[in-house]
């Protein structure tokens, strides 16, 4: 059987993905003579009882014309093999079995914090893998961007600043809720680029009596706000604002009831932070309707985007760097990155360090940021 590299696309998919695939194996091809096949929902198509279920032929005439589309042509999964359950169950055995079965010395993929470790977990058994950081969350270490954040910033920007420019014709607050789970990246970036009046972010704990001063002061002066919220904004559960809110308004009671789900790598499913603001803006601003606040979830929107022209050609240019590593050069166990206008790469151990907005206080604030 003749050898071949698998390609996966693990974590929460985003723009720039498709770019990194056909890049791959158009380099692969010619270059290296190297053979491919896609693994629809990585670890999760590589651990299942039927792998050739899985598979998705690819080569330099199937990938033509991918480098723009959106989200990612192989599917994905949070599946976890190395949960101490999944391990006990010998899913990374069966992996290792999987690829060897399929003919496959080598897995080529892109993924975020936790695809990353899970293929240097493989690595560390023995079995080669390169892999290049996607996440519109830009939380991966050892790079300086991730594929997918430029586009979801220039479009995430766009999008608050229609939400901010109907809240002004209507005398309303707009708050926009954006992902990042741990990591302010996209909330910042996203209220920088709109002009936000407020940003929170989850790096800066938000006292709850000064943010409602401070939304009171602009919306008495400006008539309209531009609020920009990430997913992970931390706010105090026994502060007496939200003891209010919770009386008075049972969608908050029910939120703050909820205990939120984990994925296999044990991260919190967010979302829902801007409706708990919602109310407690009303209350503690006397609104007289609760409409004076609206709510956008840009959510999954900024994910299934396709990719502006910066995450095609970031996408092309790490696609290249890993084939040249991995198939050339006969070396893994590293990810992808970019510094400055250089494609290098980093240890696993480097990149796997999470990356959350470390700028200064006086910074931020000057951006925009809230900061108590
Ligand atoms: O890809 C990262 C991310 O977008 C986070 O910001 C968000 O919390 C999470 O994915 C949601 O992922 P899921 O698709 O598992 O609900």
């Amino acid at each position: 059987m003749s050898r071949k590299t698998a390609l996966i696309t693990g974590g929460g998919d985003c723009p720039g993905i498709n770019a990194f695939l056909a890049s791959v194996v158009r380099r692969g091809n010619s270059e290296y003579g190297a053979e491919f096949i896609g693994v629809r929902s990585a670890f999760a198509g590589l651990a299942s009882d039927n792998p050739e279920k899985y598979l998705v032929p690819l080569n330099t005439e199937s990938v033509i014309g991918l480098e723009n589309r959106s989200s990612t042509i192989l599917e994905s999964s949070r599946f976890n093999p190395f949960t101490p359950e999944n391990e006990a169950k010998k899913y990374p055995e069966k992996i290792l079995n999987n690829l060897k079965h399929l003919g496959v010395d080598g897995i080529l993929g892109t993924g975020g914090n936790d695809t990353i470790l899970s293929a240097s977990r493989l690595e560390e058994r023995g079995f080669p893998t390169v892999m290049a950081p996607k996440s519109i969350d830009n939380d991966v270490s050892g790079t300086d961007v991730m594929l997918g954040f430029r586009t979801a910033i220039f479009f995430g920007a766009q999008a608050t600043r229609s939400t901010a420019d109907s809240a002004r014709a209507h005398r309303r607050i707009s708050l926009v809720e954006v992902m990042g789970r741990n990591a302010g990246w996209l909330a910042l970036e996203i209220g920088v680029a709109s002009g936000a009046d407020l940003i929170t972010i989850p790096e800066r704990p938000v006292n709850l009596t000064k943010f409602c001063a401070e939304v009171t002061r602009i919306y008495r002066e400006h008539h309209y706000a531009n609020l920009v919220v990430a997913e992970g904004t931390s706010i105090p559960y026994n502060d007496p604002v939200i003891e209010r809110a919770r009386i008075e308004s049972a969608v908050v009671r029910s939120l703050l009831e909820e205990t939120p789900e984990l994925d296999s790598f044990g991260n919190p499913k967010l979302g829902g932070v801007s409706q708990i603001l919602r109310r407690v803006l009303r209350i503690e601003l006397g609104l007289e309707k609760i409409e004076e606040v609206r709510t956008t979830d840009l959510g999954f929107t900024l994910r299934g985007l396709a990719p502006v022209a910066d995450d095609i050609i970031l996408g092309i240019r790490f696609g290249i760097k890993a084939a040249d590593i991995l198939l050339g050069e006969k070396r893994s166990g590293v990810m992808i990155g970019i510094h400055g206008l250089e494609i290098d790469e980093v240890p696993y151990a480097q990149a796997l360090k999470p990356k959350t907005v470390n700028r200064p206080d006086r910074e931020l604030q000057a951006l925009g940021v809230f900061i108590s």
